[in-house]
């Protein structure tokens, strides 16, 4: 393992994702050891002149205990606080960055770093914007100096641009100053701990070799809903829309892992060369399998304009144009404001051929992997109904990850990527070919709404958004088992 100091630098470090995910994922890292007070420092920086402490009262309400550490709780937020130095400055002025790389040096000197090199983790919390010229002036004046190694590395979140073009003259732009294994692009999706589990269980699994494939399976669904509006994201959101948002780069990142072939090894390099193939063999999207939907009441938010076209719902059919896969449609859904909030994979398989228990009339068979909430790997298939007659029924074999794993604490992905950040490993991190792929995809599409070519169809809060578009996944080919609700176990 490296030795050295280690300088964690959030930049944005008032705004929102750094206080409600970065802080408190590096808390929980501390909390369980992998980062600790005599090798590692926080630095937040932002544009506001506050004090250290001013910084840390506003962060100190948003850590929150993890469970059985309860007791030590105040304790621990006490001496994690300790950690953090606020530097004040703006994103595009030398003198900023200078008084920052002074704070970093001086903390080096300090843990005279004579034993080991420097390591510098600039965290871009910040929106993409100014994602140039923060990178320009960290370029400029706080690259780690040790002579004897370390190194400096970047985090930067999404959106990374609009669309293909904007995104690949930020990739050249960020490019120009940082190499490749220098630029970690977070996914948040790739850190939760079922999205993390695909790969094992796909190449680990006998079980699943020969049917993961057009001959058995019938149609993928990849969903995610959210039982809640864009409250207060509004002006956010309508730049972006659910597209943007969650389909063109979380619920993408997990069809590359449900889709992908078996990777020549577990080297990141060899992992992300075969997402890329994925995304390189999808067909363009048709807009026949294409269905928009945004909630009543979204242009109510005085930051979004009246007439915004702006979908809060999709789904779509893509199609990967491989041995693999031909024929097998890919169904993504995404939608805010729905009835209810979860994420899941749903693979659905073919019917039984020769059918002489009438399986159709009970359902296929499907394997879902809900990665959120209560984690859950379950299989349906049909059994005998339990009894003196001879009837059958869907039933399910479950993993439920809550009763199962009971002492188990998951982790938060923030907390598992940042992690993987410090240690080099960029595995879960979105390689610039792979996003310049995910743009191609979905750019023509996006175009079009912008233009309003596509309209977005009205839905109700608190619905299953349009019902277009569950007629479009039927015509796709999936088959809803109708009267089965699969019920997570309690504890
Ligand atoms: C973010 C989106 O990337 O993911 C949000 O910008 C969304 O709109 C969030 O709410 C969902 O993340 P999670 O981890 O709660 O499923």
């Amino acid at each position: 393992p490296e030795t050295g100091c280690l300088s964690i630098i959030v930049l944005g470090a008032s705004g929102d994702l750094a206080k409600k995910k970065t802080f408190p994922a590096l808390f929980h890292l501390y909390r369980q050891g992998f980062i600790q007070s005599q090798d590692v420092h926080i630095f937040g920086y932002a544009r506001s002149k506050i004090s250290d402490d001013d910084l840390r009262a506003r962060i100190r309400g948003y850590l929150t205990p993890c469970k059985g550490c309860e007791k030590t709780h105040d304790e621990d937020v006490v001496q994690f606080l300790q950690l953090i130095k606020y530097v004040s400055g703006a994103y595009d002025t030398e003198e900023g960055f200078r008084s920052l790389d002074k704070a970093i040096s001086e903390y080096e000197l300090s843990k005279n770093s004579t034993e080991g090199s420097s390591r510098r983790l600039f965290y871009l919390a910040l929106p993409p914007s100014v994602y140039p010229s923060v990178c320009k002036m960290i370029k400029s004046y706080c690259m780690n100096k040790s002579d004897l190694g370390g190194w400096t590395r970047i985090v930067v979140e999404k959106p990374f641009g609009r669309d293909l073009d904007s995104a690949e003259e930020l990739s050249s732009q960020i490019g120009e100053l940082f190499d490749e294994p220098q630029i970690y692009r977070i996914d948040h999706y790739l850190g939760k701990e079922l999205v993390q589990n695909l790969m094992v269980l796909r190449f680990a699994n006998r079980f699943f070799l020969p049917l993961w494939n057009r001959d058995n399976i019938s149609n993928i669904q990849i969903v995610f809903r959210e039982d809640f509006g864009t409250e207060g994201r509004g002006g956010y959101f309508d730049q972006y829309g659910i597209i943007r948002d969650i389909i063109q780069n979380h619920l993408l990142q997990v069809l590359c892992l449900v889709a992908m072939e078996k990777p020549v090894s577990l080297k990141p390099e060899h992992v992300r060369d075969e997402k890329v193939k994925v995304l390189q063999s999808v067909l363009p999207i048709e807009d026949s399998e294409v269905v928009l939907g945004q909630y009543e009441g979204y242009t109510d938010d005085p930051t979004v304009p009246d007439n915004s076209n702006t979908p809060t719902f999709a789904t779509m059919v893509l199609r990967i144009h491989n041995e693999r896969w031909e024929g097998v449609p890919f169904i993504m859904k995404a939608g805010k404001a729905l009835n209810s909030r979860k994420a899941e994979i749903r693979v659905q398989f073919k019917d039984v051929p020769g059918d002489i228990y009438k399986c159709k009339k009970q359902g296929r068979n499907e394997f879902v992997i809900r990665l959120q909430p209560s984690e859950a790997m379950y299989m349906k298939l049909t059994v005998k109904q339990p009894g003196l007659e001879m009837t059958t029924v869907q039933s399910e074999l479950d993993l439920s990850y809550g009763q199962r794993y009971q002492e188990t604490i998951i982790p938060e992905a923030y907390e598992r990527l940042i992690l993987d950040t410090i240690r080099g490993d960029q595995q879960h991190f979105v390689r610039r070919d792979e996003l310049k792929a995910a743009w191609q995809i979905f750019t023509p599409l996006l175009h079009k709404i912008d233009r309003g070519e596509l309209k977005s169809l009205p839905y109700k809060p608190g619905s299953r958004g349009p019902s277009q578009a569950d007629q479009l996944a039927e015509k796709a080919g999936y088959v809803q088992t109708h009267g089965y609700i699969w019920i997570p176990p309690t504890l």
